[in-house]
Parts: C-alpha cells; structure tokens; sequence
C-alpha cells in the first residue's frame, strides 16, 4: 500500500494541521500530559532518553506507533537479523549487526553469540576469526613486538581511507582517545586534496610508521590516490620488500590488495554484506582496536550488540530507535522541518555530526521507493551539528529565534573524563538550560516584568516551542559509545522502512565519480571535451592557469 494512503499517514497529517492551527506548546503538553515523562523517556544501561520535549501530544505518538507498525517494522527487523537480503538492488544481505553479535573473553578471544545464517552458511566464524586475527595483530603492534623493517616498533598509525572507511575509525578512535595508548598516534587521511596527506605525513619516521590502507572496493579514486602518495613517500627511504611490514589492509577486496603490494597475509577482510556506512566494527575497525586495544574494542562491539538486542527485542512503545525513528519522522513529514541538528555536549564526540551526516543522509537520501516509483513525500532529513557549546556560539541563534524550526539531538554526560575545576558542570549546564530555553522561550511580558526597554522587546521575545531530544549517558565509554551509534542507526534503519527506501545502497555517489574520471582525462590532455558552456568554460580556466 502507498504510504501516503495509509489510515495512520492521512491521520498524522490531520493532527499536523490541527496542531499548527492551535499553537498548542510543548509546554502545555506537561500540563495536560501527566504521564508525559514517564511515557517518553526511555532507560537502557547507562543510557537516559528524554523525548518529552517534542511537539508529539499523546495521540500522535499512538497514531505514529499505528504507522511504523502498520509498515512491519517488526518483520523487517526479522528479516535485516536473519541475514535476508534486503538491499535488493545490490543483492546484498545487511548483517553489520553480526560483526558485534560476539563476546570476549582474555582466554579465548572473541567467539559468537549465535549463528546468523547467509545463505544457509553461518557467517560469525568469519567474522570472530577476523577479529581475533586484528587482536593478535594489535597485540603485536602495542606491545612493540611488531617490528618495522629496520627492527624499530611503530609508534605511528596513519589510517588511509574515505567515507565510510574513514569517518568511523576517525569518530570513534577520537571518541575514545582517554582509552588510547600513551606514544602511540593515530592519524587520518580521507581528502584527495593532496593537503591531507602531505600534512600527516609531516613530521612522520618510515621507519616506525604503518599505513592500514582502508578500502572496502579498493579502487576509491581518493583513496588509492593517497596509498599510493604514501608509498612513494615511503620508498623514498625504504625499500619494496620493506613494504610487507608498514602496509596492511582492511578490504573486501583480495586481489586488488595484493597487487598494491601488500602481504595478503596482512590484510584483514570484510564482507559485501556490510555497508560502508555500517563498517566501523567491520575490519575497518582496526585502527580503533590497535589506539584502544582489544578489551576495550570488545566493549564497544558489547555496547552496539546491546542496543541491537534491545532494537530486536523491545516492544514498539518502548523501543528507543524506533521512538527517535517517529519523532524524526513526524517532523519531517508532518511539521515542514527538514533538518536535524546533533549537538554532542562532549568536545571527544566532535565528529559524531558528521559521522551520523554520511550514516543518513546516503542511507535514506532517497527519492525512489523500493517499487522503483518517484515518492511523494519527504525522505532522508538533511543532518548537521557541531559540538556544544562552540555551536551555541554560531547558529543556536537561527535555533532560537530564526524563521526554520530545527529539532535538534543534545548528547551529554553525567561524568567527564577532565574534572578540571567546573568545567563539567559549566558545560552541563549550558545542555539542561538550552533545551529548557528552547521550550519555553522569553515571553514579552516577562521582559516587561524584567524591566526590558520597551523598543527591545520584540528583539529579546523568543517564542520558544523548539523541540529537543535529551540523551544523557553516564560516561563516554566504549561501552555507550557502542550503544550510542548502533541506537542512531537503527533509527535510520527504521525510517528507512517507513519511507519504503532501499537504505543500503548509494547509486547517488556514482554519477560524480564517473564524471570526475572522465574529467580528469580531459585535464590530463589539455583538450575538454563536451561539456555545457559553464563547465568548458571553467576546466579551460584550469587548464590555461
Ligand atoms: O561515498 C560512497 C562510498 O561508497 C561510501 O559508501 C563508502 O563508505 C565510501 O564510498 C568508501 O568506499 P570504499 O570503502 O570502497 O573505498
């Protein structure tokens, strides 16, 4: 059935018009809601979720419930678990939640949880046994037993990927920095721009230096561009045959591997059954596991397997990616508001933004259903975010008292790793009073009251009615991390069978890149081909520079 003529759809848009026509406000929502607390908040481990501060009166949340059930988000949660392939246009299952359904133990490693069926082969021995080959691998390289080839221990890491082999590594591995290893420095290189590698290769000994070269296809553009300026790099003082011993692999791709010359004993695979956007605790991990070390890295995996158990398991009005999965949705769809903010009261969660930007915006940025038929409502929201409170420096202003209404996610912790004088509190202060001030506002007739110049008072009024999700943790640990990410994912995962996309696939990057090719041959020749006059017009710019 199209979604839009669904019962619960047409529902929702009625009570969207009813409630703009009313201005009812979140606050009067407490007011006649008693149960409101209880009813949208939400517990899980170290986790506390408040969506009690969203324009979401009871009989939406009920009739958003109606919805999400009505498009079995039950039977595809069964069939994303059981290994089904549901990224139908690759033919792929999507089984990232198998690369944590594991457990660890000091004296045997990490083993499965269970068997998770892909054509009827199990593919958790697969996959503990790649992670125990990156533990082992991470052993060696911590504990200085693997050797560089002049006999030297690596004391640098410089990671080489893009996308979802870079934004991960490099989100966590930053996340997680007060659990990484003391001498041993992590860098990262994405861009193309020839910046990026030159900049992190300053200052950098060959010697103790080893690449993790990241690439699920292995033929990137950017990606290999910059494996290969690396080995140049490396071979200016090095050796080929040294190669074996700075260069290794995260990859689905054998042959390709080998032939950029790396020891194929050294490369650590994954499976076309997992996305690159969902990779992190694939073999694209490995950086996070040798800055963390494997116990910590288990942590993690233990943090994503419980929200995937609690996704699975938890009924629809307690689910909380489901919860934040509607709210987003009803938003999107009802409200008019096409953006979201993430704003991550933790300065280690800096990237987070743009790690949940690529996680969504290439999963559901989607304008074609999976009948293959254009949609006529909204999709994917358009994601962005900052970490607190330098945001609040910059574009709270438009959040507040702007004309667009930006629903916005605040992440925060009850203990900091840096209790340095009160800065923790400062910054958790600033979390508490934000939202609050984002639902409440100024009125006019408390700046009266406050004695506020009268010509001011329309400059100083904020409405408020801004709504706000609150996630507050215990403590940036790999454990909630794990948690954290897999919770935002599922969200995705949810609204993406909602709006019936193919979440898993990302045909949309390909037209750039076939084009960028085909562009660089022209550069390289000096002759541009056919292209519409704005184009030739700047390539021949380029070109005679
Ligand atoms: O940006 C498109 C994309 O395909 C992402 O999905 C992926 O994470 C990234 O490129 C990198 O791809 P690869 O891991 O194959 O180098």
């Amino acid at each position: 059935m199209k979604l839009t003529s669904r019962t619960e759809w047409k529902n929702l848009k009625k009570y969207a018009k009813d409630i703009k026509e009313s201005e009812i406000t979140i606050r009067e929502l407490f007011d006649v809601e008693k149960d409101r607390i209880k009813r949208m908040s939400f517990e899980l481990g170290p986790m506390y979720v408040d969506l009690s501060k969203n324009m979401v009166p009871k009989i939406v949340q009920d009739e958003l419930q109606c919805l999400v059930e009505a498009c079995s988000i039950k039977a595809w949660t069964k069939k994303m678990f059981s290994g089904e392939k549901i990224n139908f246009t690759e033919d792929r299952s999507v089984l990232h939640i198998a690369l944590r359904n594991v457990g660890y133990k000091s004296t045997k490693g990490f083993y499965p949880l269970s068997s998770i069926l892909m054509d009827g082969t199990d593919v958790m021995p697969d996959v503990v046994n790649t992670l125990n080959r990156m533990a082992e691998f991470t052993d060696k390289v911590r504990n200085g037993i693997w050797k560089g080839a002049t006999g030297k221990s690596i004391t640098s890491v410089v990671n080489i990927g893009i996308g979802g082999s870079d934004l991960g590594p490099r989100m966590i591995t930053k996340a997680l920095t007060p659990f990484g290893k003391e001498g041993l420095e992590i860098r990262f290189v994405a861009n193309v721009d020839g910046t990026d590698i030159e900049e992190n290769l300053k200052g950098l000994n060959p010697e103790t230096t080893l690449f993790i070269i990241e690439s699920k296809t292995f033929t990137t553009q950017e990606t290999m561009t910059n494996a290969n300026s690396a080995k140049e790099w490396f071979l200016k003082t090095m050796k080929q045959v040294d190669i074996a011993k700075h260069f290794v692999a995260a990859s689905t791709a054998e042959k390709l591997v080998s032939d950029f010359g790396i020891d194929t004993a050294n490369m650590f695979p994954f499976w076309d059954w997992v996305g690159g956007r969902y990779s992190s605790p694939s073999a694209i991990g490995l950086p996070i596991m040798i800055s963390i070390g494997k116990e910590n890295y288990a942590n993690l995996l233990k943090g994503y397997n419980k929200m995937d158990e609690h996704f699975k398991s938890a009924p629809i009005s307690e689910n909380i990616p489901i919860q934040m999965a509607l709210i987003g949705l009803w938003y999107n769809n009802f409200m008019d508001m096409d953006t979201y903010a993430i704003l991550p009261y933790d300065q280690y969660l800096e990237r987070f933004p743009a790690y949940f930007q690529q996680a969504d915006m290439e999963s559901n940025g989607k304008y074609v259903d999976r009948d293959g038929h254009k949609v006529n409502y909204q999709t994917g929201p358009i994601v962005w975010g900052e970490a607190g409170t330098n945001g609040q420096h910059s574009f709270y202003q438009l959040i507040h008292q702007g004309t667009k209404i930006v629903p916005a996610d605040f992440i925060g912790f009850k203990k900091t790793h840096h209790a340095i004088g009160d800065h923790h509190k400062k910054l958790m202060a600033n979390f508490f009073a934000q939202t609050e001030a984002l639902m409440n506002g100024l009125s006019s007739e408390e700046l009266k009251k406050q004695g506020c110049e009268k010509l001011l008072i329309q400059h100083r009024t904020f409405i408020g009615n801004r709504p706000t999700n609150s996630i507050l943790i215990d403590e940036l640990t790999p454990e909630s991390l794990g948690m954290l990410i897999a919770l935002y994912e599922h969200k995705i995962f949810t609204q993406g069978i909602i709006w019936n996309v193919n979440s898993f696939d990302q045909y949309g990057v390909q037209l750039g890149k076939v084009g960028a090719n085909q562009v660089l041959k022209e550069l390289d020749t000096g002759k541009v081909g056919s292209h519409d006059p704005s184009t030739t017009e700047l390539m021949k710019r380029f070109i005679n520079k």
